[in-house]
């Protein structure tokens, strides 16, 4: 026997938790653009190493893209269980100005950052609304942002240090090129 939804939840799809406010939602689709966003930033990035011929660096930048994009699909998939309609925004072209590997790192420190920022932003609203439910996705959120930016900026330390040693670059290159390989 097939189970009985209920006619509501037959044509509407079941919805859990609290409906999101209109405030929100805004705010939630807006977020989702800034994270596909991010991933054509990161895609952008890996291509300025794939011209520079570090593959596994430009490989480890296709992987940030691809993270993106998970985290986008989080607060759509968060929406649509909440009865929100995500709406994709228009996104800007890329503008990366990158002419070294320090450049492209400290490009994805800096959206790190304005990610996290806006992240925050979407905390103290959710606070503000008396949004309990979108809580627990939000903390993830700020948590991931910490371990993101803290990984950039270690990597970041790490091609300063660097400088023009090409060797040392280069096991740079096959080191974050194992991210890639593994995941
Ligand atoms: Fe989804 Fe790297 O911020």
């Amino acid at each position: 026997m097939s189970p009985n939804f209920g006619d509501k939840a037959l044509v509407q799809g079941y919805s859990g938790g609290m409906e999101l406010t209109g405030k929100l939602a805004e705010a939630f689709s807006t977020q989702v653009t800034l994270e596909l966003t991010a991933a054509t930033v990161y895609r952008q990035l890996a291509v300025e190493m794939d011209v520079l011929s570090l593959p596994g660096i430009a490989g480890w930048f296709r992987a940030q893209a691809g993270e993106e994009i998970v985290h986008a699909e989080k607060f759509m998939t968060h929406m649509t269980d909440r009865s929100a309609h995500p709406k994709i925004g228009e996104q800007p072209a890329p503008t990366v100005n990158v002419n070294s590997v320090a450049d492209a790192f400290a490009a994805s420190l800096a959206h790190e950052q304005k990610v996290s920022e806006a992240i925050r932003e979407l905390y103290r609203l959710a606070q503000t609304e008396g949004d309990i439910d979108s809580m627990p996705l939000l903390h993830w959120f700020i948590d991931e942002q910490v371990e993101e930016e803290a990984t950039v900026g270690e990597i970041l330390d790490r091609v300063r240090m660097i400088g023009n040693d090409g060797s040392g670059l280069l096991r740079l290159d096959a080191e974050l090129g194992s991210r890639s390989s593994s995941s």
